[in-house]
């Protein structure tokens, strides 16, 4: 995968992409990050925005330098960050993860002028706040999708059992020690019995989807064992209230 990122600011992202599975995955060679730095497609550099026609507060991207810096970009999936946008979230990384060449372009101050917003083939947000400009965002979209790219993480179920893969949060986790501050790692994970091991692993993975984020169970391809489960879970805590207030 081949991923161009058009900003007014290349060097704030040093470093960034130099750790984890982004880094493993540049080496392997499983993806190449390139940077466009906007200002080179303006007249001068100062003339990469200006005031917006009407008045009102900010600055505009101008449409000129847009349109030259995605034309050079070349062909490939082109995204505009920008609060405006999509809501991103796994389902969009996964299918971003399929594509050969992701342009994706920095949106700063009060956006870009409105007639060069049809050259992007999708806007994406990273949430309902707004940042200074796309350059997080940006971050953010690489690293969700460039992990998922066959070879980036050392193990691939690591990947496909993240939460929001299939709209369960993943169930809580342990390592060692087995006794922290008096506090014990759950008994049947110890236990060596792997049919027990992986009912309580996706029992736990439910309720801490019921608990946390309810509205993904709506979303969620739950089988019947786990409508089994959800019911038990439902059950335990209602025993627990019960004994809470006797
Ligand atoms: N630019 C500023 N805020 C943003 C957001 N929340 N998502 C994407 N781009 C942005």
């Amino acid at each position: 995968m081949k991923i161009t990122i058009i900003t007014l600011f290349p060097e704030l992202f040093k470093g960034v992409f130099d750790f984890g599975p982004i880094r493993i995955a540049k080496n392997k060679g499983l993806v190449s990050i390139d940077f466009l730095d906007l200002k080179d497609f303006a007249k001068t550099p100062k003339d990469v925005d200006d005031y917006p026609y009407g008045g009102g507060p900010g600055m505009v991207i101008k449409p000129e330098p847009v349109k030259k810096s995605i034309l050079r970009a070349g062909k490939g999936y082109k995204i505009l960050t920008t609060p405006k946008g999509k809501k991103f979230n796994q389902k969009m990384a996964n299918a971003l993860a399929q594509k050969d060449h992701l342009i994706i372009f920095c949106g700063r101050y009060k956006g870009i002028d409105e007639r060069v917003r049809e050259l992007f083939d999708l806007e994406v947000s990273i949430g309902d706040y707004v940042l200074s400009g796309g350059e997080i965002p940006a971050m953010v979209i690489v690293d969700a999708v460039v992990r998922l790219l066959e070879g980036a993480t050392s193990d691939i179920n690591s990947v496909l059992t993240d939460s929001f893969q299939g709209f369960i949060l993943s169930e809580p986790q342990y390592t060692r020690p087995g006794v922290f501050e008096g506090k014990h790692v759950p008994s049947v994970l110890l236990s060596g019995n792997h049919k027990e091991i992986a009912r309580y692993k996706r029992k736990m993975a439910l309720k801490e989807t019921l608990l946390r984020r309810p509205d993904l169970l709506l979303k969620a391809e739950l089988m019947e064992e786990d409508y089994k489960l959800l019911i038990e879970i439902l059950k335990e805590a209602r025993n627990e209230q019960h004994n809470e207030r006797d």
